[in-house]
């Protein structure tokens, strides 16, 4: 969107400065604002019985259920609305099917049932994929060598429904196959899931940055030197986003997310006029890990980094992003 903006007179009688001058005109003219209430805390749950740091992401640990559900208390208290959970599956469990998806019982189920029981009024957002349970760390099955769109589909459809029994309030598809938020919106429907809302990952890029989280999950070492270009998007594309989250929004996504978050604010910006849908951002685990490393190294204040790469995914549109640091950044919105 271009605007016309009216010649300004120019200096000294235009003095953008004096609007800055001091904190309370500062907060007078704030354009955004960031609240806990756009903060979507992703956390990894296990089955061991102890807390893991994850080594490239300090601060962020593998939580036993029990430790996920202190840990969701805290959340809650601090006003953050929703919890994204992300299973690390022992690799036992694992086979080219990805069949421990579809388990009732399955470690994610169990970490939303146990969340919801303990804080009904706190979201919980499940992902639809299969690579925390695939021997080969795709997010689907491969036939042919090839990740199979349909066939993923429909095994999408099944995980979705054993989410949305556990108790999940958001299934979020971030599988990119072709067709699966309208298959996913109907299999829910269909049971009587009807209020179950789907936050697609709308605007998924096929990035290097998602490599911390695939060592928190262990798919890293599934995958190998395997990527996924096949089904994720190329990071030079922008128009092909606007096309994605218009198929997602016509097949019934509530809300549509970009990933990863910096470095595609352009298409969070453009997402959001071309649409004016709930829009979410995913600072994702390589974010995070630069942010933190470039703090430990003494490069940058990392707590200023923080609340200002926040504010940035304001700025661009998005609603609310999900973001390693909502529990830190949700504690110094607190502090004030
Ligand atoms: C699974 C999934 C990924 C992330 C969220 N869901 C990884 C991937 O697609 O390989 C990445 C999140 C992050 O890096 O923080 N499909």
């Amino acid at each position: 969107m271009t605007r016309f903006l009216p010649p300004l007179p120019p200096y000294p009688h235009s003095r953008l400065r004096r609007n800055r001058r001091d904190s309370w005109s500062r907060r007078l003219v704030a354009e955004n604002s960031l609240s806990a209430a756009a903060l979507i805390w992703p956390v990894f749950v296990h089955d061991e019985g102890r807390k893991l740091p994850i080594p490239s992401m300090p601060g962020v640990f593998r939580l036993p259920i029990a430790a996920l559900i202190d840990a969701a208390g805290e959340a809650e208290s601090l006003g953050i609305p929703l919890l994204a959970v992300f299973p690390a599956v022992p690799d036992a469990k694992k086979d080219p099917e990805g069949r421990e998806a579809l388990n009732p019982e399955n470690l994610v189920c169990r970490a939303a049932s146990s969340l919801k029981k303990a804080f009904p009024g706190l979201g919980v957002l499940c992902d639809v994929a299969l690579d925390p349970y695939t021997s080969h760390g795709h997010d689907g099955v491969i036939r042919a060598g090839y990740v199979d769109n349909d066939e993923t589909v429909e095994i999408l459809c099944r995980q979705a429904l054993a989410e949305a029994r556990a108790g999940c309030d958001i299934i979020a598809p971030s599988d990119m196959m072709d067709g699966r938020v309208g298959a996913v919106r109907r299999a829910l429907d269909g049971e009587g899931f009807a209020p179950v809302r789907i936050m697609s990952y709308a605007a998924k890029y096929a990035s290097a940055f998602y490599g911390p989280f695939r060592e928190a999950i262990g798919s890293a070492s599934s995958l190998g030197s395997a990527d996924k270009r096949t089904y994720q998007m190329d990071p030079a594309n922008a128009e092909e986003a606007l096309r994605e989250v218009a198929l997602d929004i016509a097949e019934g996504a509530d809300m549509v997310m970009v990933k990863p978050g910096l470095p595609y604010l352009d298409i969070v910006r453009r997402v959001k006029d071309a649409f004016s849908m709930p829009t979410y951002a995913y600072q994702v685990s390589g974010e995070y890990a630069m942010l933190k490393a470039a703090a430990a190294a003494g490069c940058i204040d990392g707590e200023a980094a923080m609340m200002e790469s926040l504010i940035a995914f304001k700025r661009a549109g998005a609603d609310g992003v999900l973001s390693y640091f909502a529990v830190e950044a949700a504690r110094r919105l607190k502090a004030g």
